[in-house]
């Protein structure tokens, strides 16, 4: 399959798990242990049509109020995985990294985490980021208050501070913004995803849950994209 133009970084808000686990009368845990295949799935279609940027919602900041037997089964199972694929990740040539303030990871799967980032640093065949204990609102906040630090401190001045400048303090620094997002599960909104990076996103919403959402799913998110008109304010030429 090829296309006329594909995106240079996908972002997808992995939604619906626990509701595909509900649907076969399963523990929410088992919706999760299925959205990795999932997962593995867009990976191998995100490197098969050569998008160089990939970030996945995986752990909200929101996502640690649920049941603590729930959040210590998703912690466990990040461990896992990142343990597991680490081999792929090297083999592909990936380079792992993450968006979020993992302080609240705990230390087991935080120096998994840490290990693969670090194993996998010089790698740039794909760009794939793990949004974790990540809030849009957090990073923004962030963000400012870095700013104003660096305001007193006179690192910057309040005239420098530009789209550039303030995208270079929030933790997607480096990384471009979104060209394509896509939704699962049937919900429309961006819960506390990539607010100001989002900002030209083209969005993609299907009812498709992530556990049944596999390549071929991600092939048709694509023909979508393939036919939007990115106008980013101007007048189509
Ligand atoms: C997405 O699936 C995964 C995480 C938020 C960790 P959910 O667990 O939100 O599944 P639903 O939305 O309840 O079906
Ligand atoms: C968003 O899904 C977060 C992730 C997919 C990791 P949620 O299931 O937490 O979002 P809401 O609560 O339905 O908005
Ligand atoms: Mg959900």
């Amino acid at each position: 399959m090829t296309f006329k133009k594909i995106p240079n970084h996908l972002a997808v808000i992995m939604d619906g798990n626990g509701r595909w686990a509900k649907k076969r009368s399963l523990d929410r845990i088992y919706g999760h242990i299925e959205g990795i295949k999932s997962l593995k799935s867009v990976i191998k279609g995100v490197m098969e049509y050569k998008i160089k940027y990939l970030t996945v919602y995986a752990f909200s900041s929101e996502n640690w109020q649920r049941p603590a037997e729930e959040v210590d089964s998703l912690m466990r199972l990040l461990d896992k995985y990142i343990k597991i694929e680490l081999p792929y990740l090297i083999k592909n040539k990936i380079r792992l990294n993450f968006i979020g303030n993992i302080v609240r990871i705990p230390e087991q799967s935080k120096s998994t985490l840490l290990e693969a980032v670090e194993k996998t640093k010089n790698f740039d065949e794909l760009n794939l980021t793990l949004a974790l204990s990540y809030g849009s609102k957090e990073e923004i906040l962030d963000a400012v208050s870095k700013i104003s630090g660096d305001v007193k401190k006179g690192v910057i001045r309040i005239k420098d501070i530009n789209d550039g400048l303030f995208s270079s303090y929030l933790y997607t620094a480096g990384i471009p913004d979104p060209d394509l997002l896509i939704r699962t599960s049937g919900e429309y909104r961006l819960s506390n995803f990539m607010l100001y990076q989002c900002a030209y996103t083209e969005i993609y919403f299907t009812k498709t849950l992530w556990p049944d959402f596999r390549k071929k799913n991600l092939t048709a998110a694509l023909k979508n994209y393939e036919k939007r008109v990115r106008r980013f304010g101007k007048t189509e030429i």
